[in-house]
């Protein structure tokens, strides 16, 4: 029997269930769903188990983030703009413990100041921004390699 696939969560903060309707220069023209859909294929390719979860309220992101303890291998995180200031879910994703990347579909160094401080960075193994959807690929790939790199 093979192993059971690494399982990663991909948690959407606010405003991400906006995609396809936000402003396409900085977040191109894909939906939610079909953001998703390509994330899911990725992660196939490489033999991981990917889940999705989005929502716009905080209290609800700092829950699921306490319910993954044990009940997933990593996390990869775009909390939307809460990524600038919320450190309630800094401290949430501490306490989980668990590998975890940051991704953001926009170059958010080049844009206004106020985007440039990420509280969630320095518990992350990487940051992907300005890469479009790909930064989810890589985020992926940066998993994977430290669950092992194993062949998919
Ligand atoms: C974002 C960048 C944030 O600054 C912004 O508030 C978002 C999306 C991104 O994916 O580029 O909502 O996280």
């Amino acid at each position: 029997m093979s192993p059971a696939p690494y399982r990663v969560e991909i948690l959407h903060g606010v405003n991400l269930n906006m995609l396809g309707e936000r402003d396409p220069l900085h977040y191109g023209t894909l939906t939610l769903a079909g953001l998703d859909a390509q994330i899911a294929k990725w992660a196939k390719e490489l033999g991981l188990h990917a889940s999705f979860f989005q929502t716009n309220a905080e209290s609800e992101y700092i829950e699921r983030l306490h319910s993954l303890r044990g009940q997933t291998d990593g996390v990869i995180l775009n909390p939307g703009s809460w990524t600038h200031y919320a450190y309630a879910i800094h401290d949430a994703l501490e306490l989980t413990g668990l590998l975890a990347v940051e991704v953001h579909l926009s170059d958010v160094q080049a844009r206004e100041p106020w985007r440039r401080l990420s509280v969630i960075g320095d518990l992350c193994l990487a940051t992907y921004s300005g890469k479009g959807p790909d930064g989810y690929r890589l985020a992926l790939g940066r998993l994977h390699e430290e669950f092992g790199g194993g062949d998919t």
